[in-house]
This record gives C-alpha cells, structure tokens and sequence, in this order.
C-alpha cells in the first residue's frame, strides 16, 4: 500500500477552519498575515475567509531558484518593501508542514528583525520527529492543525490528476483501521 498521506482540497479546508477557531479562542488576533511560499500561500488564502487580515508572501525554498537542493533555506523573494511594515505587528506566519522546521525557523529568525510585537506559527501538518532547528524563544503561540508521523505527505495543488489524487485519500481512509 501507498504509504503516502493524501490530502485533500477539502481537508485543507477544514484544518484551516479548525485552526482560526482555535486562535479566536487563544486570544490571539492578528494584524497581518505572512505567507511562506508556496507551500503557505493557499492555506493562507484560505485563512483570509476566517481572520480577514492582508497577506504579506514571502517566498523561501530548501530549494533554489533552479530547483536544486541547497542545503539551507533561501530567499526567492522576500517583502524588502513591505517588512517595515511588520514593526509593532501582530503576524501570523502560515506554512504548510513543519519537517525539519529548517524553513520555518529561518523565517521567523528573518521576520523578528523587522521588530513585530508578536508571531504566532500556523502549520496544516507537523511531523512528529526530531527537527532541525528550534523556534527562537519569541515564539509562544505554535498552531498545528494535524500532528503526523514522518511519512511524505501529497498535497492537492502538487497533484497532476486530481481526481486520482483524491481517490488516493479515499482508498487511503477505507484501509484505516
Ligand atoms: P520546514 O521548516 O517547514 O520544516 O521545512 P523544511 O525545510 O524541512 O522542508 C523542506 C521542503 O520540503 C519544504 O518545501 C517543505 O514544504 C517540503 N516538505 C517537507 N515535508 C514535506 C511533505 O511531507 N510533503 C511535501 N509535499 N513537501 C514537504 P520548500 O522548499 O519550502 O518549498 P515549497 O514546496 O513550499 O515551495
Ligand atoms: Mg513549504
């Protein structure tokens, strides 16, 4: 069997819905919310139907702009223009997986220059293993809808055959057991 987990457009959805319940109930309220491309940009789309704030994007890869592994995150684009902006700021970062938090961690070390008050991590997966690197202390709010083992997860916008993709999800539910 596909050991892959499959995930839906819909599950995306769901998750994401879950997740801005459950920040309206931390109390946290956010001015303004940064998108990690691109894995982020859509379910921070998707966050702006629930917590509508503007969406900054800030584009950061393991892999080059040629696509090639690099051995640490890199800047594909980043918002020179716009990241005055952040100072005094309540930002709420939104990727979709935490892996080895590499990424996430490099993210949030380059966003605190820029002085915000606050920033609270949003990720739809977690995996649970040992990460690379650590949150700076700064970090007091982490949002993760789905806790996962350390299996490759299939998102939907990487699907070629969607249809497939979300067969895939459903033979992958009728087998749990
Ligand atoms: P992290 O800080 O978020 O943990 O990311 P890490 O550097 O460990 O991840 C390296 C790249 O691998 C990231 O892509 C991340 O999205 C991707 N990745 C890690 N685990 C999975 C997985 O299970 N499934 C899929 N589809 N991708 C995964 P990136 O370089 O940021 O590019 P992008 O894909 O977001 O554009
Ligand atoms: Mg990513």
């Amino acid at each position: 069997m596909d050991s892959k987990l499959y995930v839906t457009y819909n599950d995306i959805h769901k998750a994401v819905r879950k997740l801005a319940r459950e920040i309206e109930e931390s109390g946290f309220d956010p001015d303004v919310i940064v998108a990690i491309g691109s894995g982020g940009f859509i379910p921070a789309r998707i966050m702006k139907t629930f917590i509508n704030r503007p969406i900054f994007a800030v584009g950061i890869s393991y892999y080059g702009i040629d696509n090639k592994p690099s051995g640490v995150p890199q800047k594909i684009q980043w918002i020179d223009e716009v990241e005055k902006k952040l100072a005094g700021k309540k930002v709420l970062l939104i990727d979709e997986v935490d892996d080895t938090r590499a990424t996430l961690s490099y993210c949030v070390s380059e966003l605190l220059r820029h002085q915000p008050r606050e920033i609270a991590v949003l990720v739809i997966h977690n995996k649970k293993k040992k990460k690379n690197a650590d949150f700076p202390a700064e970090i007091q709010r982490y949002f993760p809808a789905v806790e996962v083992g350390d299996q490759w997860i299939k998102y939907p916008w990487d699907a070629d055959d969607i249809e497939m993709h979300d067969a895939k999800n459903k033979s992958m539910e009728e087998n749990r057991v």
